[in-house]
């Protein structure tokens, strides 16, 4: 007996499957196939897809029942939802005060010494309670939800206290019940608090009291390896500890210097490395075919007006598996919209329409080490899946500053936006 589809999109001008790439991340030469079946079909039972290819092989495959829906995406682009695997979705606050300061010159890291940036956003997030938290995020996630995005990483680090961190994670936790898109939680080593009198003091109570109190809550630990922030021994005492308790890794990397962090990241068997502006040779060398995913961010170093940006064709020829993330946080990057990253990925880091496809789908999926259930379309997975109003994917990331998604279906529902108060 053929399976019954409850929904069934027919006729797709081009259904991108990027198929094929559950078990490692694409890298080389695969970055350019996005495996495309012209006229293609995808049907879905209950949260699954059941099958996906050419109107006839999926016709001939499944059957119909009164009650199956079909929405004809003629003339339209299918492909996996968006993953952003690396946000700040949970904060209070806004820093459009230092947005004009910035403009005006002043610089990023000068602004967090004088104690703002960072820590203007923990004062406000530790004054904040839990549900001014979920209903402030909850709107960010429908924007994310509207905009394609169907899986998102989410980081602590706007509390620096147990009780404000777990706040955070809490509010992730309530989020993953009350919001369709999923929300995979990291516990953020974010920068040393005020109330501590020097970074190794922080440090050692990060991994005295606040691992093991964040272990269960958080599924990775993160940390921002900078200058004037951590440095990569504090950030190697950090994972590793973190590593024994049982965290996946995750490490800000030579965001705003070379650090040496791509190394690091790649010697400590990360998921992955953000930023990665500054990598060095080196850096990419350890990165290539080390399974910790790159994650590049560039919609960060266009909103801080950097004129350095991650070497993504040179990364992507070295063999390094590459991701794209907005990086959502209110300092350096506030756009929930993962269409302007692909944009700002084609334009500033010379990357392919296809190339960042992939980036923003399966090999994302590689980085929160989820390429067993999304990232693409195929039989077994999970039905989170976007239909965007352009006729082939190069529009996608080329009409730019516009949401191009029409239909997102999540776990096999059909999403339905109404007004968010
Ligand atoms: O990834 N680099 C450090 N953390 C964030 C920014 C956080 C903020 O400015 O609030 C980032 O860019
Ligand atoms: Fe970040």
């Amino acid at each position: 007996m053929k399976p019954a589809a409850d929904l069934i999109i027919t006729s797709a001008n081009e259904l991108l499957t990027l198929r094929g790439h559950s078990s490692s991340p694409k890298t080389g030469k695969e970055m350019d196939d996005l495996g495309i079946i012209p006229d293609g079909c995808l049907a879905i039972s209950e949260d699954r897809i059941i099958a996906c290819g050419s109107m006839d092989e999926v016709l001939a495959e499944v059957s119909e029942t009164p009650d199956t829906v079909k929405i004809d995406a003629s003339s339209r682009v299918v492909m996996p939802g968006f993953i952003d695997s690396h946000t700040h979705l949970v904060f209070a606050g806004g820093r459009e005060d230092e947005f004009e300061q910035r403009i005006k010159g002043a610089g990023y890291l000068d602004i967090l010494k004088s104690g703002g940036g960072i820590f203007n956003t923990v004062r406000a997030t530790r004054a904040a309670g839990k549900e001014e938290l979920i209903k402030k995020s909850r709107k960010h996630l429908d924007t994310m939800l509207k905009f394609g995005t169907t899986t998102v990483e989410a980081k602590s680090g706007y509390g620096l206290t147990i009780e404000d961190e777990s706040k955070q994670l809490q509010v992730m936790k309530e989020l993953n019940k009350i919001h369709p898109v999923d929300v995979i939680p990291t516990f953020l080593v974010h920068t040393t608090p005020p109330e501590f009198s020097s970074r190794e003091k922080y440090i050692d109570f990060v991994i005295n009291n606040m691992l093991p109190k964040m272990r269960g809550m958080a599924e990775y630990c993160d940390i921002f390896c900078e200058h004037e922030v951590f440095d990569p021994e504090h950030s190697l005492q950090v994972l590793t500890a973190a590593k024994k308790l049982g965290f996946k890794l995750k490490i800000h990397a030579d965001q705003l210097s070379d650090m040496g962090c791509a190394r690091l990241a790649a010697e400590l068997h990360a998921a992955s490395a953000s930023h990665l502006d500054h990598i060095s040779r080196e850096g990419i060398d350890a990165m290539a075919n080390s399974g910790t995913v790159a994650i590049l961010l560039p919609g960060a170093a266009f909103f801080l007006g950097s004129d350095t940006y991650a070497p993504a064709p040179e990364m992507i020829s070295r063999g390094v598996a590459v991701a794209l993330a907005t990086d959502f946080n209110p300092g350096s990057c506030p756009t929930e919209s993962m269409q302007i990253i692909l944009t700002l990925a084609c334009i500033t880091m010379k990357m392919s329409p296809a190339q960042v496809i992939n980036a923003a789908t399966i090999n994302a999926a590689h980085a929160i080490n989820r390429a067993d259930t999304i990232g693409s379309l195929e039989a077994g997975k999970r039905a989170d899946v976007i239909i965007l109003d352009v006729p082939n994917h190069k529009c996608i990331p080329y009409h730019f500053g516009v949401n191009l998604v029409q239909t997102v279906i999540k776990k096999g529902r059909i999403m339905r936006f109404g007004c968010a108060d």
